[in-house]
């Protein structure tokens, strides 16, 4: 409901949704391994029961998150009744199998699987980077290989193409699971087998360039050194770097990183996904992969990058100058201290990045706030998400989402509006790509570029520039024209619901389907899914909420999710997208002039009061300035100092808001960059 209907908006209590009806009990089938009976769900495969029950079985080319391949023969055993040995990877238990795991013939045609890789294998382990952690290698040792027959050698030429990856076929087992990976989890398919003079390689498929992501999912599953990273190779060896875990800073996915390093160096990125947990079974479907993408994998070296400064740096004299951290921070607060004497609080102005942490935002809100007396505190979630938040707190109470990501995965309908997640959340998209490929939801994109998402969806709705509008308009009139509204959101909110369908009821289809560039029945079809959907979500970003409009469209957006009840049905939710990776906590934290941390409105006298109590100080009168007002009263010279942590809107901000001028009108400016 846009803001012209006047009605005031429902509160609707968002309900803790619970996961989806578990499905029907499988029938068991009984099966005995090396003589222990157990029973197993129809379907289970051979090698995870006995991975299961605790055997240790070796299987080179299987990794849990995609089909297994069946290549390497490795994960052989016998089976009464058959006189070949069976690859356990890709065989299913039937009822009343007999399995045998460790009998002679078995270890001897293990050997004879690894001998088989051996002999073509180049042997160059002092010189590879997967040597200590190669599969091969510990294949070759744990089953005692030691007797191979005279070598032969590939020499294929490495192929250097890619910017991020190196392949050297020459040590490719041919496993398949870095083309099974790209194909089943990144449904990008860039990678296939083909011959070349005879010589099998892996690479792009036949007559087209090789379409990659970069995300390096090839490169975790590897389980030799037969991809490598263009970054790292040749320069350590794995046991010569230090693991540190952490969380990637590019985008609100928060991947958990494995930052590997040399003396203060990182080397190189690795992550979860790895053929060192290949049977890194699934508790529950939805769960993550544990990869990453190509900024987190790749992206470190602004790290190390020498044009990082390792010292504080002052103008004097109009030239910068080294100067020691204790006398840089003496000199900040100084000076900050000086000018709110003078001018008063009004006069400072902090912009801080949707980058930080949320202690380092809250710090950063208090210090402003409680110590230098001024509310003319912003961040970069004023570009966007700022849209989502108010307009969520004012149509439901809360600034926030209502789904996770494994309820996302779960979907059986999924509506994303204005967003390219495989650009801005590559990891979250491969939520929705799973969702689509293992769960069969219906995915619907809505943009105005042909992203990939949209190339992936099973609804692409290539709207018209600015034709946003006019497409959520559109779902909401067929809703309510198909009869397809939420009853309880009816029953619950007559008049709201009324004052919907007026809003929406003058708008004729012909306009509609005109101005959103979509078929009328393409409109109608994808309101009659979501509204039908049991499970539906709704996504938006960028393209909806930086924007004209955006507030008001992320208001119609709302309005939409309420009629097809995704507020209040179990497992259905909403996802406002933000571009930068902790813009919501920023604005949690209270790094905007209108909400103190907790989303608690600066504009009430009683939370203040609450927090003047807790942090023992007095706050400033009235909402301080935005980041565009901070601007204009800075070129007015109203603002005599300006603090910016992780912000530079010289870089970030077009040049109609006359930044440059603005920020020569300040008299003391801190730049505190991570
Ligand atoms: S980097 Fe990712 S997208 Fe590219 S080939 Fe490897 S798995 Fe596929
Ligand atoms: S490049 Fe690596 S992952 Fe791909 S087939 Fe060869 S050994 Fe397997
Ligand atoms: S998806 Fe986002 S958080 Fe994850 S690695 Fe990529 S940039 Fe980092
Ligand atoms: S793990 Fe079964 S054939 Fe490779």
């Amino acid at each position: 409901m846009s803001e012209e209907t006047k009605t005031p908006p429902p509160k609707i209590e968002i309900p803790t949704a619970p996961e989806p009806e578990a499905a029907p009990a499988k029938k068991m089938l009984d099966v005995t391994i090396d003589g222990k009976k157990i029973s197993v769900p129809e379907g289970s495969l051979l090698l995870d029961t006995m991975r299961g029950m605790g055997m240790e079985i070796p299987a080179m080319c299987y990794h849990y998150t995609f089909s297994s391949f069946g290549s390497c023969g490795v994960c052989l055993v016998e089976v009464e009744g058959k006189n070949n040995n069976v690859r356990s990877c890709t065989a299913k238990i039937t009822n009343g199998m007999v399995v045998k795991t460790t009998t002679e013939k078995i270890v001897d045609a293990r050997k004879k699987a690894i001998e088989k890789h051996l002999v073509v294998h180049p042997l160059d382990c002092p010189v590879c980077d997967a040597d200590g952690k190669c599969e091969l290698q510990d294949m070759t040792y744990d089953l005692g290989v030691y007797d191979i027959k005279k070598g032969v050698r590939k020499e294929i030429p490495e192929d250097t193409r890619s910017p991020v990856l190196d392949f050297n076929m020459n040590r490719c087992i041919l496993c398949g699971q870095c083309i099974n990976v790209c194909k089943e989890v990144q449904l990008v398919d860039a990678l296939c087998f083909y011959k070349k003079d005879g010589k099998t390689h892996v690479g792009a498929h036949e007559g087209v360039p090789l379409y990659c992501e970069f995300c390096g999912d090839c490169l975790a599953v590897c389980p030799v050194g037969a991809i490598v990273s263009r970054f790292s190779k040749y320069s350590f060896k794995p046991w010569q770097l230090k693991k540190t875990v952490t969380t990637c800073g590019y985008c609100s996915d928060g991947c958990t990183l494995h930052l590997e390093s040399e003396a203060q160096k990182v080397v190189r990125v690795t992550s979860k996904l790895s053929y060192l947990n290949k049977f890194g079974k699934e508790t529950e479907p939805g769960d993550d992969h544990g990869g990453t993408c190509v900024r987190g994998r790749f992206g470190f070296q602004y790290n190390q990058d020498e044009s990082r400064l390792s010292r504080p740096l002052m103008k004097v004299d109009g030239r910068w100058t080294e100067i020691p951290w204790f006398k840089a921070t003496a000199v900040i607060g100084k000076r900050l201290m000086e000018i709110k004497t003078q001018h008063g609080g009004q006069a400072i102005a902090g912009l801080i990045t949707g980058r930080c942490t949320n202690e380092e935002v809250y710090l950063f809100q208090r210090l402003m706030r409680s110590v230098l007396g001024t509310n003319n505190i912003d961040t970069a979630a004023r570009y966007g998400h700022m849209n989502s938040v108010t307009a969520l707190q004012h149509a439901l109470g809360i600034g926030y989402a209502t789904t996770t990501d494994k309820k996302m995965t779960l979907s059986d309908v999924i509506l994303m509006v204005g967003n390219d997640m495989t650009e801005t959340n590559p990891v979250t998209a491969l939520r929705l790509k799973e969702a689509k490929s293992r769960f069969e939801a219906t995915l619907m994109v809505a943009d105005t570029v042909q992203s990939n998402m949209m190339k992936l969806a099973s609804h692409p709705l290539q709207v018209a520039v600015h034709g946003e509008t006019a497409l959520i308009q559109g779902l909401v009139k067929a809703v309510i024209e198909k009869g397809l509204a939420f009853p309880a959101f009816v029953q619950k909110s007559p008049a709201a619901y009324e004052a919907l369908r007026q809003s929406v009821a003058g708008l004729s289809e012909e306009a509609l389907a005109r101005e959103s560039g979509l078929a009328w029945e393409k409109i109608a079809e994808a309101a009659e899914r979501l509204a039908k959907s049991k499970r539906g979500t709704l996504i938006w970003g960028e393209g909806i909420v930086s924007r004209k409009g955006g507030y008001e469209n992320v208001l119609r957006l709302i309005d939409l999710a309420m009629l097809t009840g995704l507020l209040e049905k179990e497992g259905a939710g909403i996802l406002p997208i933000c571009e930068e990776n902790n813009e919501q906590g920023a604005v949690d934290m209270g790094a905007v002039p209108e909400l103190l941390p907790g989303q608690r409105p600066y504009s009430s006298e009683e939370e203040r009061a609450r927090f003047r109590s807790a942090w023992h100080a007095e706050l400033p009168e009235g909402i301080g300035a935005t980041l565009p007002e901070i601007l204009d009263r800075a070129e007015r010279g109203e603002i005599k100092a300006l603090y910016l942590v992780g912000e530079n809107p010289l870089g970030t901000l077009p040049v109609s808001m006359r930044v440059r001028q603005a920020l020569e009108n300040v008299e003391f400016i801190v730049c505190q960059d991570p």
